[in-house]
């Protein structure tokens, strides 16, 4: 198959570029389960945007800043916070139903925003925008929607054979290797453009509030390629995902914005707990707030903590939170006279796939935006609300690199087809799946909120002896979707404990007790 433009991944920075770079030829967005299913389907709290007059896009951009605890890029913070307004507006055009009131677009607050910035369809933004995107996108005759596939390799150079041994050797990309879940066969996919928009890595950890698809395969592909990568070490716990015992589904969330509308923290006592770790109490940075919740359950030995919404009138919650409210009603709870039983669960990557603003990456040809992408807007912690805003803008960016960089390349049509010879079918599911559990299991005790060198040791040493397994598996055996996202969780559970265990500091969302305070000397991004 051959395209003038590949997209890997149909979330908002997918169909995003999708649509910018479909006015300049034909484009393939590669997706591997339901076209819809994406991190961006599940956002709750809604879109950041600087909209109301008592606002500026100067206390919007300190606010990220002092959220990213000092490694935010001034430069591309200020970059995306002042194109908010126009994705606002470009949304509304296509048809977003945002909610308003009195006529006008009604703004919540949340943790770390010193204004009520946030534009929201009721509690289910993502799939308002999701909904939205995807009706252009079918309506566009130059795209191709391909569901249930599954992008297993970036190609480059190294496929013809040449070695590649360095993220900083010129390198280009010239597609994907890709696995038809239909047929089961490989399928060499080429492009002039590749748009890497893979979304998250939540599915490395054991309570996450992310969806299945999430599991870091854009990170993990782009790393093989040897793609610049930094800041691993990042990884956000949403502070409040309803609590549940079992692992083997995502968490659903308790948004961030039921806070903004005056949600209180209380432990298993029912006291109030956030006043005493921080000022600013429950709207706190995620970060303060995750490490309270996890402090008090330890101090404790409680499962979890209570979210409290009694006090707030029953026709607001029903009128801004009807997605919440019917959930828990499902799980049996009213959280309208009940407390919510809430813990951290692993929720976004701040780190990522290197790039510019424009979404170019260190790999001519290969443009990267999303969640998969680092382009320095969230530093060590990102303010909520700010990675729709982040994913929307620099797809849009790189759209208009992309179509530069088309316009000035060819097909590269001597890549050769997929080599599978020597390897066989295997029955051997059990391991996968066991292996699975135990990366899971090793990052949430060693590598989550709280770490230490000691944990990062053992985590190393664990995720290194499952590495050893899977890669010796996956050479003997043909290709299987669960066998490519156990390699490339394990691939990014390496990238997240290599990341972490080099900073020698606790900073943003990166807490260690063998090193408690920030340093200067630490002023800086983690490259691998
Ligand atoms: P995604 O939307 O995750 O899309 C990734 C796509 O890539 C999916 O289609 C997936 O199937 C596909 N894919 C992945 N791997 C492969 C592969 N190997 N081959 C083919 N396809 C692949 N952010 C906010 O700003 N505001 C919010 O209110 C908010 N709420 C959130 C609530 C929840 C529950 C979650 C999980 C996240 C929330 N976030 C929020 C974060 C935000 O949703 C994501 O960061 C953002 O949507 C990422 O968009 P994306 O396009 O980069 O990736
Ligand atoms: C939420 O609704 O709490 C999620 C917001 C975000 O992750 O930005």
């Amino acid at each position: 198959m051959e395209f003038d433009f590949l997209v890997i991944g149909s979330g908002s920075a997918g169909l995003t570029f999708a649509l910018e770079v479909a006015k300049n030829g034909t484009v393939g967005i590669i997706t591997k389960k339901n076209k819809a299913e994406s991190n961006t389907n599940y956002a709750q709290g809604g879109i950041a945007s600087v909209l109301d007059q008592s606002d500026s896009f100067e206390a919007h951009v300190n606010d990220t800043i002092i959220a990213g605890a000092g490694l935010c890029n001034e430069e591309v913070v200020r970059s995306i916070v002042s194109d908010g307004p126009t994705v606002i507006r470009n949304l509304v055009e296509m048809g977003a139903n945002f909610t308003r009131e009195n006529g006008k677009l009604h703004l919540v607050k949340e943790g770390g925003h010193s204004k009520s910035r946030i534009i929201h369809a009721d509690d289910m933004t993502g799939r308002e925008i999701e909904n939205v995107l995807l009706e252009q996108v079918s309506r566009h005759p130059n795209v191709t929607v391909l569901e249930h596939h599954f992008a297993m390799e970036l190609i480059t150079e190294h496929h013809l054979g040449h070695k590649v041994t360095k993220y900083t050797e010129d390198k280009h990309c010239f597609g994907a290797y890709v696995l038809n879940h239909q047929n089961d066969k490989v399928e060499r996919v080429l492009a002039k453009a590749t748009l890497l928009a893979t979304g998250g890595i939540g599915q490395v950890y054991l309570h996450t509030t992310n969806p299945e698809v999430a599991t870091g395969d854009g990170l993990a592909m782009a790393y093989r390629a040897k793609a610049r990568v930094c800041n691993m070490e990042f990884v956000q716990f949403h502070p409040t995902s309803l609590y549940k015992s079992d692992t083997e589904t995502n968490s659903f969330l308790i948004s961030e914005a039921v806070r903004g509308h005056g949600a209180i923290l209380r432990n298993s006592s029912g006291e109030r707990f956030m006043p005493d770790y921080d000022k600013r109490a429950e709207l706190a940075p995620r970060d303060i707030v995750a490490r309270a919740i996890d402090d008090q359950m330890k101090k404790r030995g409680d499962d979890y903590v209570y979210l409290d919404v009694k006090h707030i009138p029953k026709y607001k919650i029903l009128k801004y939170f009807p997605n919440i409210y019917a959930q828990c009603l499902e799980e049996g709870l009213d959280m309208t006279s009940d407390y919510i039983p809430v813990v951290p669960a692993a929720h976004y990557v701040c780190g990522g796939v290197w790039t510019n603003i424009d979404g170019e990456t260190s790999i001519n040809g290969l443009f990267a935006a999303g969640e998969v992408a680092h382009t320095g807007i969230h530093g060590a912690n990102r303010l909520a609300s700010n990675s729709l805003l982040e994913a929307i803008v620099v797809s849009g960016k790189a759209s208009k690199k992309a179509i530069e960089y088309a316009a000035n390349s060819s097909i590269n049509q001597s890549i050769p087809d997929w080599d599978d010879s020597g390897t066989v079918n295997t029955e051997e599911w059990v391991l996968i799946s066991h292996n699975k559990r135990e990366l899971r299991q090793v990052m949430s005790a060693y590598v989550g909120i709280v770490r230490s060198d000691l944990r990062l040791q053992r985590a190393f040493r664990r995720t290194h002896l499952l590495y050893e397994e899977v890669e010796n598996f996956y050479t003997r055996t043909k290709v299987s979707v669960p066998l490519c996202q156990l390699r490339n969780m394990i691939a990014v559970a390496y990238l997240i404990i290599k990341s972490a265990s080099e900073r020698k500091e606790s900073r943003g969302l990166h807490y260690t007790t063998d090193y408690p305070q920030s340093s200067d000397e630490w002023l800086r991004d983690t490259i691998l």
